[in-house]
């Protein structure tokens, strides 16, 4: 009755490993049979990558071909005026108490721009209505991704690609109406032609002193580079180029992620990103990265860190206006920022996201 026990070590690993097959095949089940909710799947879409949102550099075009190419794309936009239109975006109608004053200060400041607030269901009406047909993947990403932070962060880039206007995050307060951003911004700088800015992007840090701001600062306060730009506020033209990247770039990251999952369903569902990498997929990281790479190629040369800083007023580089960090980002304690006084907006920083991750 007694059995031997040198066998057991062995036996306890063959079950395990049972175990372990039995389990990988029962995930890999299609789920038609499986335990797994169907609807999640009900967009798969045939081709995730299409055509719609192809990258010219990948297109084997050499540098000078790339430049033209935006350059030409850069004029076309010139002709078309900034919608006079505010969007921002929450759960639902009912939003948090403190957030009631801070709409109200979009509505007081521009009484001639339309409004709109999109919920959870109006967006995913909007972004099915636009994307459906061009590119399913997008509203597949939009619709299932597990960590919501994702999708907000998608849902302002494809707000402004597809509508342009200004788009700005709940948690902010207008301290000068949106007509007077881009005269005041310009000032006496007579070489900047209004109408040749197709974007306007706001710095967030500003923070290349390496003594001042040691790489222990700049990590602990979860910076990536010693510039960074801020994506709670986007100015633009609709079918900007540098929107159209950054989400295609998104796009992109995630479906590689997800056929790296192992050990989970390859779905969007499964997806899980730690804070780190959310910055660096739909943040400022990614943001601020796609804005540099675009920059680079339309002005045909590498743009250095040193050309973004100091900003004093403002500063076109390509179609692109960049605003010194106080614009849009008053009273924080480093890259210079002044107070309010000077700002166009005030975001609180809510960042309820990051509770939130699971
Ligand atoms: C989205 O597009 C697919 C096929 O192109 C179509 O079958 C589906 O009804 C569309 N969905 C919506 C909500 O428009
Ligand atoms: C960098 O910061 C340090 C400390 O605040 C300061 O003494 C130094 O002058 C700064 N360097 C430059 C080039 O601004
Ligand atoms: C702001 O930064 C300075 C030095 O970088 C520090 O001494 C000060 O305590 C900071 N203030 C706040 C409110 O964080």
């Amino acid at each position: 009755m007694l059995c031997p026990r040198v066998g057991a070590p062995r036996r306890q690993f063959i079950i395990v490993l049972n175990a372990l097959i039995l389990f990988v095949f029962l995930y890999h089940l299609p789920h038609t049979i499986g335990p797994f909710s169907p609807q999640i799947y009900s967009i798969i879409p045939k081709s995730p990558l299409q055509q719609f949102y192809e990258e010219p550099e990948k297109s084997g075009l050499i540098t000078k071909e790339i430049q033209s190419h935006l350059l030409s794309q850069a004029r076309k936009l010139s002709s078309v005026e900034f919608p006079r239109h505010i969007y921002q975006t929450w759960k639902t109608e009912k939003l948090p108490e403190a957030n009631y004053d801070r709409q109200k200060s979009w509505f007081n400041n521009n009484p001639s721009h339309e409004y709109t607030l999109f919920t959870d269901i109006t967006a995913l009406q909007y972004v099915t209505k636009n994307f459906n047909t061009t590119d399913p993947y997008i509203v597949h990403l939009y619709k299932n991704f597990p960590q919501r932070i994702l999708a907000a962060d998608l849902l302002r880039y494809l707000i402004a690609y597809t509508s342009g206007g200004l788009y700005v995050d709940l948690d902010t307060i207008c301290t000068a109406p949106v007509d007077q951003w881009m005269p005041r911004s310009i000032g006496h700088q007579q070489n900047i032609k209004m109408e040749d800015i197709n974007l306007v992007v706001g710095l967030e840090l500003d923070a290349l002193n390496t003594t001042k701001y040691p790489d222990k600062w700049i990590a602990k306060n979860k910076f990536s580079k010693r510039i960074q730009f801020l994506q709670w506020s986007i100015y633009a033209k609709p079918g900007h180029e540098v929107l159209r990247r950054m989400i295609s770039s998104i796009q992109e990251t995630a479906h590689k992620d997800i056929s790296d999952i192992v050990w989970r369903r390859k779905d969007v569902s499964s997806l899980r990103y730690n804070q780190i990498k959310i910055l660096d997929t739909t943040g400022p990281f990614r943001w601020t990265k796609v804005i540099m790479g675009y920059i680079n190629q339309i002005e045909g040369r590498e743009v250095g860190l040193l050309e973004y800083s100091g900003i004093k007023e403002a500063k076109k580089i390509g179609d692109v206006l960049f605003l010194p960090v106080n614009r849009w980002s008053p009273g924080v304690n480093h890259s210079d920022a002044g107070g309010v006084e000077t700002s166009f907006l005030v975001h609180y920083y809510g960042a309820t996201w990051k509770k939130n991750l699971s």
